[in-house]
């Protein structure tokens, strides 16, 4: 047995829709390891229980599944605005959404985030940062001016498979782009943080 599997049988397991979403999506994309799955779920959903935001921001929704687990901690009349780049998935988001019991709170905007943040006119209490590597830095001077004081970005992806700590291979510019985000972050005295080293690296960002 894995040290994986043993925390997978020892922690919640995803509610089942999620696990549908989750077959769905290995079935039907591309790109199934994108999706943030059991563990990471798990996680988010606790820290949005933690934080009990009432305005929740993601940045790259691919399937859903984790605009429903960062659902699961919105306070009654909370919200969460999730943006993806992709119109294909549209009609596939809004049937997972419709297998839940949050798809009245979630809002889906599809776009380009870096067009589509300047429009959201809303303070958040939590935003997810899960798009591109390429503009992590961008987005995270677009969110943190509508970010409240005490309020939290996650973002993932953050040690990026372990690369950061790799000699950078010429023009691997998403490693590059996370390295810059790394130190960027570090240096950023409008705010505190931590990385968590759970699955692809989870950056916990408060703002002063
Ligand atoms: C890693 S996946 C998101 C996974 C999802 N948050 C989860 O955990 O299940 C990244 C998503 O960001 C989308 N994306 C990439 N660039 C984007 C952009 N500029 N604006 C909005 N979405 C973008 C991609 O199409 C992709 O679906």
């Amino acid at each position: 047995m894995t040290l994986e599997d043993y925390i997978l049988q020892h922690i919640d397991e995803e509610p089942d829709y999620l696990a549908k979403i989750n077959r769905k999506t290995w079935v039907r994309q591309i790109n199934p390891r994108m999706l943030s799955g059991h563990l990471q779920g798990r996680i988010l959903s606790m820290l949005a229980k933690m934080i009990q935001p009432t305005n929740v921001l993601e940045i790259g929704t691919f399937t859903g599944y984790s605009a429903l687990c960062l659902a699961e901690g919105l306070t009654e009349n909370g919200t969460v605005d999730t943006i993806e780049i992709d119109d294909e998935l549209e009609e596939f988001i809004l049937e997972n959404f419709s297998l839940s019991p949050f798809k009245e709170q979630i809002n889906l905007h599809i776009g380009n985030a870096m067009t589509i943040i300047p429009t959201l006119d809303k303070i958040y209490d939590l935003v997810f940062l899960d798009a591109d590597k390429c503009h992590y830095s961008d987005y995270l001077e677009l969110v943190l001016p509508k970010l409240r004081k005490g309020g939290f970005i996650i973002a993932d992806n953050t040690i990026w498979n372990g690369k950061v700590v790799e000699e950078l291979k010429h023009n691997d510019k998403q490693t590059e782009e996370i390295l810059h985000f790394n130190e960027k972050v570090k240096e950023d005295k409008r705010v505190e943080k931590v990385i968590l080293p759970v699955r692809d690296g989870l950056t916990l960002i408060r703002k002063i």
